[in-house]
């Protein structure tokens, strides 16, 4: 048996705990990793040979590229933007949400017309394949790392382009969806050279996740 280590990088936030569930119900189990006071960065399963760590999401892809870690687990809406080397290997069917432009009701017409508008957003090059490939619109792109929907509010931005899930920060804020761009949900990533030299195990674990699922 191959005595390596396979380390997984999971994504934190809203969706970890959710991945260590599906792991967990895949039958593989880290415990230690669910302790919300420590401040321990890397989990070890002994047994299994597997080791686990969190990352910012958008460092999840960077990892994996690199052959840091083995697998990952993050949304797509982070594949996307960070176009990253990795093999996309499973949708795991949770964290869905959609990646929309948003803004006030009255911001409608600026997307019918080619108007030059300024769009706030944590997902610059999404915003920018969208914006210029698809709807031929020139547009300025406001970087922002959070609270986007403050954009629209204070006339930092005409509209964002940001994650909808539940809609309510939308609605509390009185903004809108005002076009879909796409559906995104958690995804496993797989670094491009373990899976031509763990094949066996890299498979076995796939396998064990989609019965999971
Ligand atoms: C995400 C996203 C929206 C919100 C959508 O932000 O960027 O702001 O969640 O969720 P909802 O439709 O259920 O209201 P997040 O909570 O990750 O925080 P951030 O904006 O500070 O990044």
């Amino acid at each position: 048996m191959n005595k390596r280590f396979l380390t997984f990088a999971l994504a934190k936030g809203r969706m970890a705990y959710t991945a260590m569930d599906l792991l967990e119900k895949a039958g593989i189990h880290c415990e230690e990793m669910r302790d919300r006071n420590s401040r321990k960065l890397v989990f070890v399963n002994e047994e299994l040979g597997l080791r686990f760590f969190l990352a910012k999401s958008p460092d999840v892809p960077t990892y994996v590229e690199y052959g840091a870690a083995d697998f990952g687990i993050v949304g797509k809406d982070i594949l996307m933007e960070e176009g990253r080397r990795v093999y996309e290997v499973l949708d795991l069917d949770f964290g869905k949400c959609a990646m929309c432009v948003c803004g006030l009701p009255s911001a409608k017409e600026l997307l019918c017309h080619h108007e030059f508008i300024r769009v706030g957003t944590k997902y610059p090059h999404i915003a920018k394949d969208y914006f210029f490939n698809k709807k031929h619109q020139t547009v300025d792109i406001i970087k922002l790392n959070g609270s986007v929907e403050l954009g629209p509010l204070v006339e930092l931005a005409d509209v964002i382009v940001d994650l909808v899930e539940t809609g309510s920060t939308l609605r509390d804020n009185g903004l809108v969806i005002l076009e879909e761009i796409c559906q995104v949900s958690a995804r496993l990533i797989v670094n491009q050279v373990s899976m031509q030299m763990n094949s066996e195990r890299i498979k076995q674990i796939i396998s064990a996740m989609k019965e999971a699922l």
